[in-house]
């Protein structure tokens, strides 16, 4: 973060009040905030009593042995039973859960929550009989279909935490998840739709199981494209159509401990190894559910939710399946690219359903102003009442881009700040009540106590800058890291004393007010999606002719960060360069992560920045990508380097 962003923030000085009409009948209005204060705990017992408990809670939060929380302890829940049963039992079973929406057109289904209670029901004693019980862990690795969440809530019911995979991910990636977290089933489908085309996903299951040594004993496989040249091996693969279409819509829900684990998410760290966040079930469901709730104003009787991120990453997680199916919303929920067939299809989909809440990603907002107005033109919008943005921070004139054309220019934009860590957004404006500044997430909810540090994690005055961290626990927090509690202790809770932190650098603005700067350590954020350079650095070095690798995030006028390489060659590749290898490159990343760590950029240098201690200096490198004079290189041990990098740049290689 520089002096400079933090000087550009005090000159935006437009200000958006709540429209009157959705302030005089808002879920939540501003003495939210005070009672919260004065009674923390209380206020999240009342959160806690929108839900249905087995057991009540003897205490709302134990936190004796910090970081290790305990919310709603002694109290006993059923996450599927609150999301789908208790919806139905309330005489609600006729209506729609989900408007669900394929890529392929006309190729859609409305699912009534009595239907999602037989089709969770199915998957549910499907799961029994390929032998998954409580504690057991499943992979899933499918698209945006129902199936997925199906799936996830069958798990739920169970007690079986899910580990869902983003489908973009490599055989590897799954491989190195489902031997972390030790699934025995995977569910995955045969492929997906993306942009017209099927893509097949199986191979990649079959690749990830043939490495993890028999711990999988089960890969139950929807069909949804149809490919017929899929692999087969009876002994493990079997259908869905054939498995869990013959199986009774009954199933007698076990209530669970509030803190049995719910799922493992997966996630970017600043080390090589990507970390399982664990979620349990009670507090993040109190957690997912209240904000659903009180940040998007949701009014289930009459509101068309949609959220457009994929259920492969903690947004689908909390915002398309928990909270908004604990809270009873219909929703929309599409499978397939925005721009397939054509670039209006998502305005298309909300006039088609009359979407009142929107929720999606800058990078998402930055390509549509490219685009131009002219496509969101042609649809009916009006139906939109309330905007959201999440996965980064968004630049002020996406947030007016994205409140005037999307919105009509009076429809409130609620800028949301979380992690896959948070579990739930814990920063944001909230409609009815704040006066929103386009490109800040503005306040901590209700029930929130967060701040920014200096370096010695004292808070900082107003219109200053420093680190964002988080001083109490909320409900929906990550409970450990995946079998490894001392890496939990030390990634989040060790830099200042019983204070979390994870990586943000955020101001203050002279009202108090927070704008959130992005990450300050080497942590990337490509279109909102979390990518760490250590783990992109071991990818180029695992290819055999890379010695070294250092790799950077570069901003990117579209993802917001693009992944930027410097890869130094071994002596055996020959002086080998050019256009070829850095596509092999390029394609070796993809291969090892996915698609979404492709470097947009890779340079192959004699040598890379280093501090006599032999530290690379990524900033350095920072400046080279950005394109901007390099600062000090005093520091470095050699400092010639950064001539021949320099020049090297003036004609490096990329092709996007
Ligand atoms: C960034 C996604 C600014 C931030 C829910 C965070 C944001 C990381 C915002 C978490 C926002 C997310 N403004 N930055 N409204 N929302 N971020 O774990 O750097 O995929 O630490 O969770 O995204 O990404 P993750």
């Amino acid at each position: 973060m520089t002096s400079e962003t933090l000087s550009n923030l005090s000159h935006e000085e437009r200000r958006f009040p709540p429209p009157a009409d959705l302030a005089a009948a808002a879920n939540v209005k501003a003495e939210a905030y005070a009672a919260a204060s004065q009674d923390f705990e209380g206020f999240w017992a009342t959160q806690a009593d929108r839900l249905d408990w087995g057991q009540k809670w003897d205490r709302v939060l134990n936190w004796d042995n910090p970081p290790f929380a305990k919310w709603f302890e002694g109290g006993t829940i059923n996450a599927a039973v609150n999301c789908v049963d208790r919806h139905v039992d309330a005489g609600n079973g006729d209506k729609v859960a989900i408007h669900w929406v394929g890529e392929p057109e006309d190729d859609t289904r409305d699912i009534t929550y009595a239907q999602l209670q037989d089709e969770v029901n199915k998957a549910t004693n499907a799961l029994v009989s390929l032998g998954v019980t409580k504690g057991d862990r499943v992979a899933i690795y499918l698209p945006m279909i129902p199936e997925c969440v199906f799936t996830m809530l069958a798990c739920a019911r169970l007690g079986a935490p899910h580990t869902v995979i983003f489908g973009g991910f490599s055989a590897d990636a799954l491989a190195s998840r489902i031997t972390d977290c030790g699934a025995k089933v995977v569910v995955t489908s045969d492929g997906g739709y993306r942009r017209g085309a099927p893509s097949a996903l199986k191979p990649a299951v079959d690749e990830a199981v043939a490495k993890v040594d028999g711990l999988v004993e089960h890969v139950l496989v929807v069909r949804r494209t149809g490919q017929d040249d899929i692999a087969w091996n009876d002994d493990v693969d079997v259908w869905w159509h054939e498995l869990v279409e013959q199986q009774s819509t009954e199933h007698e829900a076990e209530l669970h401990d509030a803190e049995h684990p719910l799922y493992v998410m997966y996630t970017s760290g600043t080390t090589g190894k990507p970390k399982g966040i664990l979620h349990t079930t009670g507090g993040y469901l109190v957690g997912t559910s209240y904000t659903h709730w009180a940040v998007f104003d949701l009014k289930p009787e009459t509101d068309v939710y949609w959220c457009t991120a994929d259920v492969g990453w903690v947004t689908g997680h909390s915002y398309m399946v928990y909270g908004p199916l604990a809270n009873g919303a219909t929703q929309v929920m599409y499978e397939g690219v925005p721009d397939a067939p054509h670039k209006g299809r998502w305005w298309e989909i909300i006039e088609k359903y009359g979407v009142t809440i929107f929720y999606t990603a800058p990078t998402a907002i930055r390509t549509f102003m490219k685009w131009g107005k002219e496509i969101p033109d042609k649809f009916d919008l009006s139906s939109v009442r309330v905007l959201g943005s999440v996965g980064e921070p968004i630049n002020p004139e996406a947030y007016v881009w994205y409140r005037d054309t999307i919105g009509a220019g009076e429809t409130p934009v609620v800028d949301t700040w979380w992690q896959t860590e948070t579990g739930q957004i814990l920063i944001s404006p909230l409609p009815g009540v704040t006066e929103a500044k386009p490109g800040s997430a503005m306040t901590p909810l209700p029930g929130i106590d967060a701040d920014v540090v200096n370096d010695e994690g004292e808070s900082v005055p107003d219109g200053s800058g420093g680190y964002l961290v988080l001083r109490k626990p909320w409900p929906a927090m990550l409970r450990t890291i995946w079998g490894d509690d001392e890496r939990y202790k030390d990634t989040y809770w060790s830099r200042w004393p019983g204070v979390y932190f994870a990586g943000d650098g955020a101001k203050k603005d002279e009202d108090g007010d927070i704008w959130v700067l992005g990450r300050v350590d080497d942590v990337m954020n490509v279109s909102g999606h979390r990518l760490s350079t250590t783990e992109i650095e071991s990818a180029l070095v695992s290819h055999p002719k890379v010695a070294e690798a250092a790799v950077v995030g570069a901003a990117d006028e579209m993802t917001g960060q693009a992944v930027c390489a410097f890869v130094i060659l071994r002596e055996s590749a020959g002086g080998e360069s050019g256009d070829a290898l850095v596509q092999e490159l390029r394609n070796h990343v993809a291969k090892e992560i996915g698609a979404i760590a492709k470097p947009r950029q890779i340079l192959i240098v004699p040598e890379l920045p280093k501090t006599r201690s032999g530290k690379i200096m990524r900033r350095l490198l920072r400046d080279v990508a950005e394109k901007r004079d390099i600062g000090d290189v005093t520091t470095l041990a050699d400092s010639s380097v950064m001539n021949l990098i320099q020049s090297g740049m003036s004609s490096g290689s990329s092709d996007e």
